[in-house]
């Protein structure tokens, strides 16, 4: 092991800065995309003996500078046809994990990348993906964690420490607002930027806090009409200065539109191929050379580009990589199971489940006699032994080629008679409504399969079920009252079915070991405890935009996205516009029931809340008390302050205790956080829409932060 004792990062860096020719500096500048599925070609950049994955930088060898070798993603190290026969542990989606309220089992998930990474010789992950939720057709919701901003950024900033803290570099991205697929690259985010403060840049100031993530990742599309990677108001005022980020900034794949996004805080231009085609050129090869050459690029911003990529190898270690150990994938696929039986939301239940003594079970559709659905685009994770399928489904744009319907090993139907050995089960792949029928008629018990494919590069067109899904639920439903539907999606579904099924079950894309899961809490084997981490609205016009901009415009139309609701993401939507949703923020049903009791609050610089959670059934299980904000001296407002999820045994009561960080309190105004003082409204309970116990505090006044 070469493990030498860590120093100070910044005084290293700037000794090896100082050190370099400018041609090295420059060489560190610039990550090209490794041959493979996405991109054909053999970039000869790339030596002959480093293994592909989605990005390379090459090292400073004679200073001890490593090479950089980049892989996606948050959920697990990809291989999109980098390196033959290697695979690694298929995570669940990003959603099923936030369903969980669980930071310790977020940690544990980076921890999985981070170690299945070091082992392959990746030493940055492109990880920590955390947009917010806004737009139940966004593509990629499945891979980010939530609507609001503590959960989220609390959730990645686990991940990405988890990550970290196994020498290998963790981004947090994409900064910011890239909160819909639908033209992405042409794609003008705007919002009021004090409600970006109270919102999405929220999530990113408390997941870097809390993490410091070695980089940051821009985001494709543009904010407030200028480039996330050359806008200097995100970069330079706001993540670089007025939160003192230390690290570097890298651009998206193809996301450096001009060699000036370096005046504007860009640090690193990746997948600089792309760029050659989506911009002309590469931006920080020639390009920014000649700036520096005719004075346009200070010298002090080349040292501070290069300087903060080498504080932040130093400050992770890279540098002082031993040989890893080869990792326990037993134990990784523990995890994989955990997230799945954590991230399960049992939605409805009218008393089908947990499916007790039933002789025969129809199983129809969503391919459950060969899989489970994952995302598709740069986070999808081929999982040990390979794909259980691949089918094609194409579509317009970039990322057409990415658009399939993977199949993760192994299959519900497996999973379910292993869970019921003495049922008769019989399966209907549910092509038809009529053909689906006939079995479901004969069973005692139904369970349906429903999936969606979604993706990066395209946004869903509407909340509805593909091929016919929806139509096929309906027909069973009318012919057996014990019919169970387990979505398996990567976002909100329309179920125009919901009143006439008797449980629905959002399993999300529940990675390799999701099967097992599922069938676990259908058995009744596994108590559900997961919880909603976006609102499922009843259909689109109770959404911020019921048009969403861009759909069907062709690629390189110019999209404004007026995000209007600014801070008022998922359930505060819903809140001030006083609309009830499909399934609310926080929801979540169990086999059990918890109670609420003695709620104490405390006021003054914030809040903090103690209150006891009691398991009133007669089965184990988790509760995710959550804590929230209804009421503010300025009027109705709601935002959850804090969550704690707690197992407990039937009878067994807990005290949680939350104290609120103050920002969740404030408003951002005038370059501060100002709490207003007067009296808070805040409420205990097990969603954003059912509070079990309100109580009044008295906040004092002020101004706090930039
Ligand atoms: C995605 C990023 C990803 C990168 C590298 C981009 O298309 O937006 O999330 O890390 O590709 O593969």
């Amino acid at each position: 092991m070469n493990e030498r004792q860590p120093e100070d990062p910044d005084a290293r860096a700037r000794e090896i800065e100082l050190q370099m020719t400018d041609d090295e500096r420059f060489s560190l500048l610039v990550g090209v995309l490794g041959k493979g599925d996405l991109w054909p070609l053999r970039d000869e950049r790339i030596p002959p003996d480093v293994s592909m994955s989605a990005g390379y930088v090459p090292g400073v060898t004679r200073l001890g500078v490593p090479a950089l070798m980049m892989s996606d993603a948050g959920l697990g190290v990809t291989n999109p046809g980098y390196r033959p026969g290697d695979s690694a542990t298929a995570l669940p989606a990003g959603l099923a994990l936030a369903s969980s309220f669980n930071p310790a089992l977020a940690r544990a998930a980076g921890e999985v990348i981070g170690r299945e990474a070091r082992s392959r010789g990746i030493n940055v992950q492109l990880a920590g993906s955390m947009n917010l939720a806004r737009d139940p057709r966004n593509g990629r919701n499945f891979e980010y964690l939530s609507e609001d901003p503590l959960l989220t950024g609390v959730l990645a900033a686990e991940s990405v420490s988890g990550i970290q803290q196994q020498g290998v570099i963790s981004t947090v991205k994409h900064f910011s607002l890239n909160c819909n697929e639908t033209n992405r690259h042409w794609l003008d985010a705007i919002i009021d930027p004090d409600a970006h403060r109270e919102s999405d840049l929220l999530a990113f100031e408390i997941a870097i806090e809390r993490a410091r993530p070695a980089a940051v990742m821009a985001a494709y599309n543009k904010v407030n009409g200028s480039y996330a990677a050359q806008n200097s108001v995100l970069l330079n005022d706001i993540l670089k200065t007025a939160w003192g980020y230390r690290g570097w900034v890298m651009s998206d794949w193809g996301g450096t539109p001009s060699w000036e996004c370096a005046l504007a805080g860009l640090d690193q231009e990746c997948g600089a191929q792309i760029d050659a085609i989506l911009w002309g050129a590469e931006q920080f090869t020639d390009r920014l050379r000649a700036a520096y050459a005719e004075g346009r690029l200070p010298k002090e911003r080349l040292s501070d580009m290069v300087r903060r990529i080498l504080r932040s190898m130093f400050a992770v270690g890279i540098d002082r990589r031993g040989d890893p150990p080869e990792p326990d994938m037993d134990a990784h696929n523990k995890v994989a199971l955990q997230i799945a039986r954590e991230g399960t939301v049992l939605l409805k239940n009218d008393g089908t489940l947990p499916l007790a003594s039933v002789e025969r079970i129809a199983v129809i559709g969503g391919y459950a006699q060969v899989g489970v659905p994952t995302g598709c685009g740069s986070s999808t994770v081929v999982p040990p032994g390979g794909y259980a399928e691949v089918i094609p489904i194409g579509g317009p744009g970039l990322t057409g080629g990415t658009r399939n319907l993977y199949l993760l090993p192994s299959s519900p139907l497996e999973e379910l008679r292993k869970q019921f050995p003495s049922a008769q089960i019989e399966f209907d792949r549910g092509l038809t409504p009529a053909e689906a029928v006939l079995v479901a008629r004969r069973a005692d018990a139904v369970i349906v399969f429903a999936i969606r494919v979604e993706g990066e590069g395209f946004d869903s067109a509407d909340l509805s079920l593909p091929w016919g899904q929806d139509e096929v639920i309906a027909a069973v439903a009318a012919v057996n009252p014990n019919t169970v539907v387990v979505l398996e999606t990567g976002n909100p579904a329309a179920m125009p079915w919901r009143d006439s099924v008797n449980a629905i079950i959002e399993a999300w894309y529940p990675g390799q070991a999701g099967s097992r899961a599922i069938a676990e809490i259908i058995a009744g084997k596994v108590n559900p405890s997961g919880r909603l981490p976006i609102t499922f609205p009843v259909d689109l016009s109770q959404t911020p935009r019921p048009e969403l901009p861009g759909l069907g415009e062709p690629v390189g139309t110019a999209t404004p996205i007026d995000y209007s609701e600014g801070a008022d993401v998922g359930y505060r939507w819903f809140a001030r516009t006083g609309q009830r949703p499909m399934f609310p923020f926080g929801h979540g049903l169990s086999y059990t029931r918890f109670e609420y009791r003695d709620l104490v609050v405390a006021g003054g610089e914030t809040v903090v809340a103690g209150v006891d959670v009691v398991n009133a059934g007669n089965r184990a299980g988790a509760d995710v008390a959550q804590l929230y904000l209804i009421g503010a001296p300025g009027g109705r407002r709601l935002r959850l302050l804090g969550f704690e999820r707690v197992d407990l045994k039937p009878g067994q009561s807990r005290r949680v205790s939350i104290e609120a960080d103050p920002r969740l309190l404030a408003d951002y105004a005038d370059g501060a956080w100002r709490i207003t003082p007067g009296s808070y409204s805040v409420a205990v309970g097990a969603s954003a829409a059912a509070f079990a116990f309100t109580a009044e505090v008295e906040l004092a006044g002020r101004a706090f932060g930039r």
